[in-house]
């Protein structure tokens, strides 16, 4: 069987399965050793290798020929149209002080089209997935990004890197003008899980600054198929390795865009 002849449901039940498998390893850790601290805060544990390394196991076993970047690996660069872009655990932070939002992230682009995604939202457990053109889902159940129509009623969340440079106090003026025009603003610590919220109607919009592909690969797919709008801050189009991403329910993007042209 050439690559060609998979579906798409065959893509995405590889990342289900790889995703289910790195979250029994996640959640029944009996250790969390940090191995390296790639800064001061940005730490990487044993078990963010650990899934890694099954993850690319179970999806190379299944797709031998496809490339993968996977964030602590690097890229194992194939020569193929298709790439698996795997975060093993997103989130490290909060796994590491037992904070529940954490989840690990697979998708798979197809010449950097997204084709599926799936995300594992731990400890919870809830699974969103998505495949191009055919919605997203969680645990099986359809999702849509929300109906909320104005910036005054609704909730947002944001996230801030490692790294404290201008874009992290860039953020701290958004945080601070968005806290005061909306019912709040939340900051949990995991990108993917952050978009996830956002497709399913948690929250209404969800912007962040230096995200790598490993972040948002998933994520992205999963939102626009709820129905969300995604762009850079100032509205330009959007890729996985831009360095900003402004994602919303769409009915609020423009009053976004206006609020964040006015303060940055
Ligand atoms: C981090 C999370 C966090 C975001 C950071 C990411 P990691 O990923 O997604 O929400 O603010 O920029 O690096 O390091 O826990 O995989
Ligand atoms: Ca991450
Ligand atoms: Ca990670």
């Amino acid at each position: 069987m050439t690559t060609k002849s998979y579906h798409n449901n065959d893509f995405l039940n590889t990342a289900i399965n790889a995703v289910e498998t790195a979250s029994g390893i996640i959640l029944n850790a009996s250790t969390r050793v940090i191995k390296e601290y790639k800064s001061r805060t940005d730490l990487v544990t044993n078990i963010d290798l650990k899934s890694e390394q099954i993850i690319k196991e179970i999806i190379s076993s299944k797709f031998p020929t496809h490339s993968i970047l996977a964030e602590e690996s690097g890229l194992a660069n194939n020569n193929s149209e298709f790439c698996w872009i795997i975060d093993p655990l997103d989130g490290t932070t909060n796994f590491v002080h037992d904070y529940p939002s954490y989840g690990i992230s697979i998708a798979l682009y197809e010449n950097g089209v997204p084709l599926i995604a799936a995300v594992k939202e731990l400890p919870i457990g809830n699974l969103y997935t998505a495949i191009k053109g055919s919605g997203a889902h969680c645990n099986n159940i359809k999702i849509n990004s929300s109906y909320t129509k104005t910036l005054s009623s609704s909730l947002l969340v944001t996230g801030f890197g490692y790294n404290h440079g201008d874009n992290w106090k860039k953020n701290m003026k958004l945080f601070k003008v968005f806290t005061d025009k909306t019912q709040g603003v939340r900051r949990l610590g995991s990108a993917s899980i952050d978009f996830c919220h956002l497709a399913c109607g948690k929250v209404d919009a969800f912007w962040e600054y230096d995200l790598k592909p490993w972040d948002v690969a998933a994520g992205y797919l999963i939102a626009t198929e709820s129905g969300c709008l995604i762009t850079k801050l100032n509205g330009d189009e959007y890729s996985i390795y831009d360095n900003q991403v402004l994602a919303t329910n769409s009915l609020i993007h423009q009053e976004m865009i206006s609020i964040i042209n006015k303060t940055i």
